[in-house]
């Protein structure tokens, strides 16, 4: 078994991506479409633990094809980012964060638990290992996918005994292509994404599958994104599907669903509810119907609507439309607190603030 403390053993690339090449993908990375020379690998199983845990060249895995991951879909993931901070180092901001989410969802897919300090440790090696590979660009970062499938070959339907965990890392610059002010949601009112009781508050893979009809309707209605209610109801606003939503009134208030277990507990989402309330907005979380939404939106009462994430930072949300629906937020385009939460974020994010909540780790 694997000591979570020892370091890890680091097989480097003995051919990686020549620096032009590099450089390259670096000036204009796209999203998720680019990846580094590295990735990490840890393995598990039961009565044996952690173990082999390894830095090695990225490539490709190789699969029996009854393992059982691919067919019942014990699976889940993390989303975070490194940062090339002024002083050339690079920052991870809140991963405690996402190893204990990563921790949550495997719980609730009945995984093994890796332990705090090996995602941890998993993440800083990747990032010392390919630190060559944060884009230096505002807006630009390297997404790191930590991820997780069952990797034992049997086909009963039970928790599987064995588990292979990884990290990849791609340069990512920023998730909304297009100059576009704001992006247009699509309400769904067909598919749900989550149920109560369901696995909504897991960083599953499942989820997004269960989403991508439902976003692929949204772009063929001419929108960006799907907005997902709850699924009892089918009024109630829950969230994109890769992004959590705040709402921004004329009188100091901002609101943000609640975590009841179907939405998924984003990191951003905590850190926007402290920057708002450092900046003296009055925070609620509370469940927000469409209904209102729309009167809200057209009273001017609600005065901005955003989405934050990972991948998407903060964005403005300027229009949304649905089967009987179909209203603009504000003017359309980013608002001042929209705008004045972004910036707070990413300065601390990228080393260029204060960090007063102890947020940003340097590797
Ligand atoms: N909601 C969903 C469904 C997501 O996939 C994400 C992205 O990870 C979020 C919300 C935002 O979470 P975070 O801010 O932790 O990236
Ligand atoms: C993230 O923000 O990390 C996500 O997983 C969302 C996805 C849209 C990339």
């Amino acid at each position: 078994m694997t000591d979570p403390i020892e370091p890890f053993a680091v097989e480097a690339n003995p051919s990686p991506v020549d620096p032009a090449a590099r450089a390259a993908i670096l000036a204009d990375p796209g999203f998720g479409k680019s990846f580094t020379d590295h990735m990490v690998s840890i393995r598990y199983r039961a009565g044996q633990g952690w173990y082999d845990a390894r830095v090695m060249p990225r490539g490709p895995v190789l699969l029996d094809p009854a393992t059982s991951g691919l067919h019942y879909a014990q699976q889940i993931f993390e989303g975070m980012k490194a940062y090339r901070t002024p002083d050339g180092s690079a920052a991870l901001f809140r991963p405690a964060a996402n190893a204990a989410r990563f921790r949550a969802s495997a719980k609730r897919m009945a995984m093994a638990e890796l332990p705090d300090a090996l995602f941890l440790e998993s993440v800083r090696a990747l990032v010392r290992a390919d630190r060559d590979w944060i884009p230096p660009a505002a807006g630009s970062a390297l997404y790191l996918r930590p991820f997780m499938y069952a990797s034992e070959v049997f086909l009963g339907v039970k928790p599987a005994t064995e588990y292979h965990y990884l990290v990849i890392a791609s340069p990512a610059g920023p998730y909304f292509k297009g100059g576009a002010p704001a992006i247009s949601i699509w309400v769904s009112q067909d598919y749900s994404r989550a149920a109560p009781g369901g696995t909504g508050a897991a960083k599953c893979g499942g989820n997004y599958a269960a989403s991508l009809i439902a976003q692929a309707e949204s772009i063929a209605e001419g929108c960006d994104q799907v907005v997902f209610l709850d699924a009892r109801e089918c009024r109630y606003v829950e969230e994109l599907g890769g992004m959590n939503l705040f709402f921004v009134f004329d009188d100091n208030r901002i609101v943000t669903p609640p975590l009841t277990g179907t939405i998924l507990p984003g990191i951003t989402r905590d850190s926007i509810l402290t920057l708002a309330a450092d900046m003296g907005l009055q925070v609620e979380e509370r469940a927000y119907a469409i209904d209102e939404w729309q009167a809200d939106a057209a009273s001017g009462h609600l005065r901005e609507t955003l989405a934050c994430g990972t991948a998407a930072v903060v964005t403005p949300v300027g229009a949304v439309r649905g089967r009987d629906l179909d209203f603009r937020i504000g003017n359309g385009g980013p608002g001042d607190v929209t705008s004045a939460l972004r910036d707070r974020l990413v300065a601390i994010q990228r080393g260029e603030a204060p960090d007063p909540h102890g947020w940003v780790e340097r590797v």
